[in-house]
């Protein structure tokens, strides 16, 4: 039977969100019903309330969650009533080229759950990345389900949903680190400071934090990096140059989204290195490179898509570093928060507190 829980909801373009009650179905075949216990405030739900995403208002908000599965639809195997999972994006194949080629976030067969969640008044809600998890239920593809060990705690897990895994993954999966590599991460908001931490995790010796908040700085330093730059003060490629002996880093990675850094992440690197670019641009940002310094350097130029991330390989494994104290989840958490203060999260990101406001149910 359809049931009626409390969502947030983003009704028109650059409105504030709104709880509301909200309709979610049964699940059908290949769907799951998932009570979430905790869900992450992250950037891209202002960006859906913005209208910067897509028009399709009005938007169930919230995509970064972990919970226990409530239901399961005809035809299920993923999971099971009662397993604890994390939720993802999209629903990936596993089979396809892309997949094969270890880019399962290029998948050519991905999906989302068939059937429409609702308002009260049959209105269609369009759920933020495929999930709407600021809602005590939502409707999923069960393929949009990982099962994780249920003693991590839910926060922490729910992160791991998308900016933490897209920080660590784009250091790991994307950037390739390897043990001893220098690693500069550009801008240490929660997605720069997660790829810190991918970068320890992959043995990195050299960690190099570049932001213009010393506050960001200081808390990259715990998370593990070894040295750390301020922009404001100094130029980034030049002092990631000199901490590297002259050569510029293995990986750099840009996790901040602008021209300037995009550009800075170019120069900073060794000739053979890798960028990996994970900060996502608006329409009109463009870069001008000459094209014989993009001809002179080898090594390569990626993109880091929900950081390349696997979820079926990525979140368990993750959890199993998390469970064993080798990766500080709750290090992002800055602070738990009711359904009724997302709006409150959104202005105290625009200040620049907070790595992540979690709502906890
Ligand atoms: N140079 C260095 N750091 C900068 C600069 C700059 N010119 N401008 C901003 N920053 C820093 C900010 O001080 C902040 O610490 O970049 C960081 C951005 O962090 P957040 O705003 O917390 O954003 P985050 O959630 O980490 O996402 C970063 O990745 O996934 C994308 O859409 C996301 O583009 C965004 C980026
Ligand atoms: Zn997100
Ligand atoms: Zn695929």
């Amino acid at each position: 039977m359809a049931q009626q829980v409390q969502g947030v909801i983003a009704r028109t373009k650059g409105e504030p969100v709104r709880i509301e009650t909200i309709v979610v179905p049964d699940p059908g075949p290949g769907e799951a019903v998932v009570r979430i216990q905790a869900c992450g405030v992250c950037h891209t739900d202002l960006h859906y309330r913005e209208g910067g995403i897509n028009d399709d208002f009005p938007f169930l908000l919230g995509h970064e969650a972990a919970g226990v599965v409530e239901s399961v639809g005809e035809g299920v195997t993923e999971v099971a009533v009662g397993d604890f999972v994390i939720l993802n994006w999209r629903a990936v194949c596993g089979q396809c080229r892309a997949c094969l080629r270890g880019r399962p976030q290029y998948c050519f067969d991905t999906h989302n759950a068939k059937q429409k969640m609702t308002l009260t008044d049959g209105t269609e809600l369009s759920p933020a990345l495929g999930i709407g998890a600021f809602a005590e239920k939502t409707l999923v593809a069960a393929g949009q389900c990982t099962k994780v060990d249920p003693e991590a705690s839910p926060a922490a897990a729910g992160l791991l949903g998308c900016g933490v895994m897209a920080g660590i993954g784009a250091a790991i999966n994307t950037g390739n680190v390897g043990r001893g590599d220098s690693v500069a991460v550009i801008g240490c908001g929660g997605v720069g400071n997660a790829a810190v931490v991918g970068a320890r995790l992959a043995g990195a010796a050299r960690i190099i934090a570049v932001d213009i908040d010393d506050k960001k700085l200081e808390t990259a330093k715990g998370l593990g990096a070894t040295h750390t730059v301020n922009s404001r003060s100094a130029d980034p490629v030049e002092a990631i140059r000199e901490l590297t002996g002259g050569n510029g880093a293995d990986v750099v990675i840009e996790a901040v989204g602008r021209p300037e850094t995009y550009e800075q992440a170019f120069y900073a690197r060794d000739l053979a290195g890798t960028v990996v670019l994970v900060g996502v641009p608006t329409p009109e940002m463009k870069i001008e490179l000459p094209l014989l310094d993009v001809f002179g350097r080898g090594g390569a130029l990626k993109s880091s898509w929900y950081g390349d991330c696997l979820p079926s390989r990525d979140f368990p494994m993750l959890i199993d570093l998390y469970r064993q104290g080798r990766l500080d989840l709750d290090a992002f958490v800055t602070e738990t928060i009711a359904l009724e203060d997302v709006e409150k999260a959104f202005e105290r990101m625009h200040h620049g507190d907070v790595l992540r406001s979690v709502v906890m149910f």
